[in-house]
Parts: C-alpha cells; sequence; structure tokens
C-alpha cells in the first residue's frame, strides 16, 4: 500500500459523506503508518483520563467516559505523516464541498475493558468550531467498543466494529453518538477539523 491510496477520489465515498453527512472509509491508513501510530498509543503515549468539555470535575467525568486520551504534539514522524494525510483529506473537502476547514487537532485514545462514552455530540451550534469530527481506528476490535452512530429521530443509524486503519467521518453538530463498553483494548485517534472562530485578528485559541 502507498501513500497515494488515501487520496480519497472514490466518488463512492465522497458521495455517500455528501448525502448523508457521514460516511466510513475502510484501509484509510498506510499499513506501516498504521502499525507505528498503534505502538506509539500503546508504547510512547502520556495517556491520562480524558476530560469532557468545560467541566473538569473528574468524578462526572467518570460517569460520561472513561479513555484516556494524549493530543499530538506533532514530534514524532508517525504524527507527522498522519498530519498530512489529514491536512490532504481537508483540501479535498473543502474543494469538493466548500466547507472552509481551517485546522484539525486530534488525540490518541485509548479503552481498556469497561470503559465507554455516553451518548454525546462533539459540537454544539455557536459554541464550538468544531466541523467535522474523524475516528482512525488502530486496531481491529473482537468484543466490545462498538461506536453507535445516531440520526435525528434517535435511532441508530449504524453500529460500527473498529477496524485497523479505517476511518470515520461526520459533522461534528449533526449526530450524537456513543462508544459502547470496552472488552478488548481499543486504540484510536479521534480528531476535528474546525472552522478559524478569530474575531477582529485575535487569534483564536485552540481548544
Ligand atoms: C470522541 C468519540 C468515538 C470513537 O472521542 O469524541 O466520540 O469511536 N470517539 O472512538
Ligand atoms: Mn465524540
Amino acid at each position: 500500500m502507498n501513500d497515494n491510496s488515501i487520496v480519497i477520489d472514490n466518488d463512492v465515498i465522497l458521495s455517500q459523506f455528501y448525502q448523508h453527512g457521514w460516511t466510513v472509509i475502510a484501509d484509510f491508513l498506510p499499513e506501516n503508518l498504521n502499525r507505528q501510530l498503534l505502538d506509539e498509543a500503546r508504547f510512547n503515549a502520556d495517556l491520562t483520563p480524558a476530560g469532557v468539555g468545560r467541566a473538569r470535575d473528574f468524578t462526572l467525568n467518570r460517569q460520561i467516559r472513561r479513555d484516556k486520551t494524549q493530543w499530538f504534539d506533532g514530534k514524532t514522524a508517525a504524527q507527522q505523516h498522519y498530519l498530512q494525510l489529514m491536512q490532504r483529506l481537508q483540501q479535498q473537502l473543502n474543494r469538493q464541498f466548500f466547507l472552509g476547514l481551517f485546522d484539525f487537532e486530534c488525540h490518541f485514545a485509548c479503552y481498556q475493558q469497561g470503559d465507554f462514552y455516553q451518548k454525546h455530540f462533539d459540537a454544539f451550534s455557536g459554541r464550538s468550531n468544531r466541523v467535522l469530527t474523524t475516528v482512525s481506528y488502530l486496531n481491529t476490535v473482537n468484543s466490545g467498543g462498538e461506536l453507535v452512530m445516531y440520526g435525528a429521530d434517535d435511532s441508530v443509524l449504524s453500529v460500527i466494529k473498529p477496524q485497523a486503519g479505517s476511518l470515520v467521518l461526520f459533522e461534528s453538530e449533526r449526530f450524537a453518538h456513543q462508544v459502547l463498553t470496552a472488552v478488548d483494548d481499543r486504540y484510536s485517534i479521534a480528531g476535528w477539523f474546525r472552522h478559524n472562530n478569530s474575531i477582529n485578528g485575535a487569534i483564536d485559541p485552540s481548544r
């Protein structure tokens, strides 16, 4: 597999995303990059219990989510490679759909047995500059840890089993979603393409 394989020139994928606001892209990550990122998440990342929104109350957070995360610092070759791929995807989405995506932020996430993330939205209108959510799965999970995507009427749209190398892409404000309780260890990279919120030339502080 080479880098060209991730260029999304596949009409089916693009039209799926365009029609539904979400899609799953199988084999998005080149295998060697997938392996490097998985090794980094497993052995080198400094994963700490994740926060929720602005609330910093640890007990409350534990009711909502139990994954451990580490934000990218862009210091390793694997992280740089991943960020390049996402920059390419950003350009492609902007060209195709005029989304005005401005930047991208992401973190490693690890769910171990018993960990979950309750049903939630990643963004709320006017309160966030997150436009699109991405989730790259770094290992294939046999049991537990499915991503459940919900429709506007609260119906279950899809139950997605994490598959190494696949990428889920969806509109952050539009889809509630949930991570079911993990059984096997589950490694991923959750990321967000964002609009620029700067006003009057002030720099938009990230996060
Ligand atoms: C998140 C999230 C989904 C997943 O990190 O906000 O919803 O499948 N992740 O890991
Ligand atoms: Mn989410």
